[in-house]
């Protein structure tokens, strides 16, 4: 008994065939007016889940992208100075005590000070007779996990570094063999020797290793971003997870600042220096590569909300990290050639991985909820107190 094509089309049918098309019609409509909102909650929703599951990282430029993860709880400490409670405890009170400078004016701390982030919360470095270098202070916290250091690159080891910081002219200017001398002469200094090496002498090589012990044990391996990527996913508000999507995805910021550290540990131009001001050279001066000119260490970005001013030469008058988001957002920019001045270095070339982002003033917004994450409880510790 089969219908004839055309038997059922009634007026009652063709009522409810209208109906049920409208319906459909306006069901699609609302959920393509939702789309946006149940696709940002479903994003959400995946990031709560295990690091595998999460959308995937552009790799479009075809490097290689170290995926996030939480900070290791300390850094390796080398086999040619292991950690010692003793060692940590002496390179504290060296850390802070200003007799190792020129002046007897000036410490490490002075620079990196516990109350300003361990950075000085300058545009540039003030130093030796006021001198003023040309390079932004960087905060010493998690130095320790870094492969080199300085904002070029030059140091490969903290034991490198602080022998370059203790004697640069326009740091400290000290002479460390004098420094050692000096503090041999101090009677408090002589037990705390002889607790760290079995040993009262002062010499430069235990101060610098003492110093470089105390420094691998300030760490912040505990902010948001270390507890949510231990996966207390919880920890992080809807905005936060949009931003870090953002960090992954749209924003490109992984493309260099990735891995546990949020570095390649790789050098790059972004526009922010000039050409014959300053150091405008960065890693060029170590490479004499062409693509080096200009380029810098990517930072960390663990406890920005601390260090201000911000990039290797403290950049920019009130430059917050909304305006870094904004002129990231915009991609930096190629410095115009300066003529003359250029005949022997090569112009600093834009880095490749740097291009307009077209955020949204939102977007922006989740980005920098998301790098509000990335600080650590309070770095502040008070001055010991010296020998
Ligand atoms: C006058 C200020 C000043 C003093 C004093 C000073 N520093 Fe620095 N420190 C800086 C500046 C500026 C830089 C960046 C220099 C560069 O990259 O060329 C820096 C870089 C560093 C870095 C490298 C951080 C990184 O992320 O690469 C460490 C670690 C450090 N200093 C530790 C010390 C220690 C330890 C002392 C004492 C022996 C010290 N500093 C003394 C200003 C100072
Ligand atoms: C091409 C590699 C690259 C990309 C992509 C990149 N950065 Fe950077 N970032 C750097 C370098 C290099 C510096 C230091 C530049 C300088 O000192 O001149 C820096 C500096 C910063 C600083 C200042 C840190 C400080 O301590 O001074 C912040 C904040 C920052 N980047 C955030 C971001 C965010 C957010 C994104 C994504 C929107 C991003 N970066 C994308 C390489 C990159």
């Amino acid at each position: 008994m089969r219908r004839r094509i055309g038997a059922w089309r009634t007026r009652r049918e063709w009522l409810v065939v209208a109906l049920v098309a409208a319906a459909t019609a306006t069901f699609i409509g609302l959920v393509w007016l939702m789309a946006p909102a149940i696709e940002r909650a479903r994003l959400v929703d995946r990031y709560r889940d295990p690091q595998a599951d999460w959308p995937r990282l552009q790799t479009l430029d075809g490097r290689d992208i170290e995926p996030l993860a939480a900070l290791p709880e300390q850094p390796d400490f080398p086999a040619n100075n292991p950690f010692s409670e003793a060692k940590a405890a002496l390179g504290k009170r060296l850390f802070f005590d200003p007799r190792l400078s020129a002046s007897n004016q000036i410490a490490c701390a002075s620079c990196h000070d516990p109350s300003l982030g361990w950075a000085d919360g300058r545009h540039q470095a003030v130093g030796h007779d006021r001198q003023v270098g040309p390079m932004n202070t960087p905060t010493v916290i998690n130095a320790g996990y870094k492969k080199r250091l300085f904002w070029d690159g030059r140091a490969p080891d903290l034991e490198t570094q602080i022998i370059a910081s203790w004697s640069n002219p326009i740091e400290m200017a000290g002479t460390p063999t004098q420094s050692a001398r000096q503090l041999a002469g101090v009677a408090g200094y002589a037990p705390l020797f002889e607790a760290a090496y079995d040993d009262p002498r002062v010499t430069v090589d235990r101060m610098t290793r003492a110093i470089a012990t105390f420094m691998r044990t300030l760490n912040t391996p505990n902010t948001r971003f270390d507890r949510f990527m231990r996966g207390a996913r919880d920890t992080f508000t809807a905005a936060e997870i949009r931003g870090l999507d953002l960090f992954r995805g749209k924003a490109n910021c992984v493309r260099c600042h990735n891995g546990a550290l949020l570095t390649d540990g790789d050098f790059h131009h972004l526009g922010t220096s000039v050409h014959g001001v300053g150091n405008y050279l960065g890693r060029y001066r170590e490479t004499g590569a062409p693509e080096d000119v200009g380029a810098f260490q990517t930072p960390g970005l663990r406890n920005i909300g601390r260090t201000a001013p911000y990039m290797h030469n403290g950049f920019g008058e009130d430059i917050d990290i909304k305006s870094l988001l904004a002129l990231y957002n915009m991609g930096w920019w190629q410095n115009a050639p300066p003529g003359e001045k250029t005949r022997d270095i090569p112009l600093a070339q834009l880095s490749p991985l740097i291009e307009p982002l077209g955020l949204s003033a939102d977007e922006i917004n989740d980005l920098a909820a998301f790098l509000g994450t990335l600080d650590g409880a309070s770095l502040y510790m008070a001055q010991p107190e010296l020998p």
